[in-house]
């Protein structure tokens, strides 16, 4: 079937249903298409808040938010997307507000905001209480609340609609999506003047993981494959405190509201890898700060983990202000935090690469200015970049409501400048569509899609999770090579159309393959560390040669080519990171 819409959006988390929100407000026929139901979008998955300079708690001022931001990212954001989103957050979460986000309060009756790690009070001195949130549920409540502004709104759903394929036109135009029906299997056409991909992130590349089951980085392999780039690939954030073994997100938020981490010898080692911040230093430095523990024989037990200590930190706050991690880790691991150290370490969280656009959301093919006409892309699967080399916590809900909004509000007004007149679809756009799923379906001896999926996941993990070296990274290209082979001949049990979830899982193993290698021919090309891409062999941040976004571009079967744009830097130099 061909559906028709001015706007097409692929993705119903947070930053799909902002930008569907503000095209609809601004005018636009609108519809979401989503893999899952929109409720069910990795969004919901959010714990510990979203970052911005309100000042409810103490003073605090958006450039402290912008500094703090730019030095988080180890100096590779761009620094005119993160003024525009440290400026725009305090706005953005009193209209959430307005929306009915229902934020926790605190005394005075104003939005409650607690601290997070690498948000500091004047350029670098003391963490600051920056981070709004809904206990820790904050995620779920924003969702929701978007949802339902959406419904309200008449915005057009199309629930487990899996999207497939970009439609291009022999000029590059972008014109539309292929997607795939779960309920009937079949394939859909859907024809649009503008598509904004809103796919989430990959962490299933990965073993250990935050991530839900769908995110598989689909948005992100479309476009490659359709011959576009990605931008920084070979960052992958590594959040430090993953229930032990299962990844499960226990919400920094637990630091922020005074837990500590614990060695075997009961130390406190952030007080030695970060004395200024300590706890509550970013990410990156946390993961790398645990693994050395672990290295160095002060896991717990000697074990591949340490404790995340809130017994001190009391019944009352963890019950009311972290109630969704208390029962996380009383059901996963049948430890109460109120009694016991929960055992945590890093588990893969972000993907601080994508999509590369500028900061109304379209998509670039090149350097800055190089838009792909009728393309946007926003949230985690987009690169901006505001997040660089490391994310900060707290800065992804806030990425994906800015940015969100940003990206409506322009398809609503292209649309109003241009006309609604689409370009013609081409021939057969459904034709590779078709024709992978078909061979699929068709093969009969082969492998279960999950246990070459299990391989990849373990190899990514081994070789290219939060220390790489150049040798580990041969290992992986080496392990992801044979792997590609198998995934081509995967099989699949059920050939049915209805509900086929099997043959979805299969597509996405692809995916997953495309982006690992791009995520391992990212990192093995950066020849420096520098925020979460932490090489041993090349230790030192090297400003002289690296300070610039990678571009990697897919041109045939394990050939790519890599680009370079420079990165836009407006008011800080950057200098040695230190917390
Ligand atoms: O720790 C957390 O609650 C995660 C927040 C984030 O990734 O921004």
């Amino acid at each position: 079937m061909i559906f028709s819409h001015d706007v097409v959006i692929v993705g119903a988390g947070g930053s799909g249903l902002m930008a569907a929100l503000y095209a609809k407000e601004g005018g636009a026929d609108v519809a979401v298409i989503s893999k899952l139901h929109p409720l069910r979008s990795h969004t919901g998955a959010a714990q510990g808040g979203i970052g911005a300079a309100l000042g409810n708690e103490e003073e605090d001022h958006w450039l402290w938010h912008a500094f703090d931001t730019v030095k988080g990212s180890d100096y590779l954001g761009d620094q005119d997307a993160i003024e525009i989103m440290c400026q725009d957050a305090p706005r953005t979460i009193i209209e959430l507000e307005h929306y009915g986000v229902p934020f926790s309060r605190n005394k005075e009756g104003k939005i409650a905001q607690r601290r997070f790690g690498g948000h500091t009070r004047n350029f670098g001195e003391a963490p600051v209480r920056r981070t709004c949130h809904a206990a820790d549920r904050t995620g779920h409540a924003i969702l929701h609340t978007l949802y339902d502004q959406c419904v309200k709104n008449q915005v057009r759903f199309y629930d487990e609609f899996q999207a497939l394929d970009l439609i291009m036109t022999p000029d590059g135009v972008c014109c539309g999506v292929v997607a795939y029906e779960l309920l009937t299997g079949e394939i859909h056409i859907f024809h649009a003047k503008m598509v904004c991909l809103a796919t989430g992130g990959y962490g299933r590349v990965y073993k250990t993981t935050s991530n839900a089951h769908a995110s598989t980085g689909d948005g992100m392999a479309i476009v490659l494959r359709s011959g576009l780039p990605l931008e920084d690939m070979e960052f992958v954030q590594f959040h430090p405190t993953g229930l032990y073994r299962l990844g499960i997100l226990v919400t920094e938020g637990a630091r922020g509201e005074g837990g500590i981490l614990l060695n075997d010898k009961g130390e406190r080692f952030m007080e030695r890898y970060a004395p200024t911040v300590k706890d509550l230093a970013p990410r990156d430095l946390v993961s790398r700060a645990i693994y050395r523990e672990i290295r160095e024989g002060r896991g717990i037990n000697g074990k591949d983990y340490v404790y995340l200590d809130l017994r001190h930190v009391g019944r009352e706050v963890i019950e009311t202000k972290l109630p969704e991690i208390a029962t996380f880790s009383r059901t996963y691991l049948g430890i109460d935090p109120v009694k016991e150290p929960i055992p945590v370490a890093p588990t893969c969280h972000y993907a601080m690469g994508g999509i590369p656009t500028n900061y109304d959301g379209q998509v670039e093919r090149a350097g800055r200015g190089s838009i792909v006409p009728g393309l946007y892309a926003v949230g985690e699967c987009a690169c901006v970049s505001v997040h660089g080399a490391n994310r900060l916590g707290s800065n992804s809900l806030v990425d994906l409501v800015v940015f969100g909004r940003r990206a409506g509000i322009h398809m609503a007004e292209t649309l109003r400048k241009e006309g609604r007149r689409k370009e013609p679809l081409p021939e057969n756009p459904d034709r590779r569509v078709r024709e992978m799923l078909e061979d699929i379906l068709s093969r009969t001896q082969g492998e279960p899609v999950a246990v070459v999926r299990a391989d990849l996941q373990q190899t990514m993990m081994d070789n290219v999770s939060v220390f790489r070296t150049e040798e580990t990274l041969n290992t992986a290209l080496e392990d992801l090579k044979k792997i590609r082979e198998r995934a081509k001949h995967v099989v699949i049990r059920d050939k049915s159309k209805r509900f086929n979830t099997e043959l979805m899982d299969a597509v996405e193993l692809g995916f997953l393959v495309d982006l690992a290698e791009v995520i391992t021919r990212s990192a093995l090309n950066r020849t420096e560390s520098r925020g979460a891409h932490s090489r041993e062999d090349y230790p030192k941040r090297d400003d002289e040669n690296w300070l610039k976004h990678t571009l990697i571009y897919r041109e045939g079967e394990g050939a790519y080519r890599f680009d370079y744009k420079p990165v836009t830097i407006t008011r800080f130099q950057p200098q040695e990171r230190k917390y």
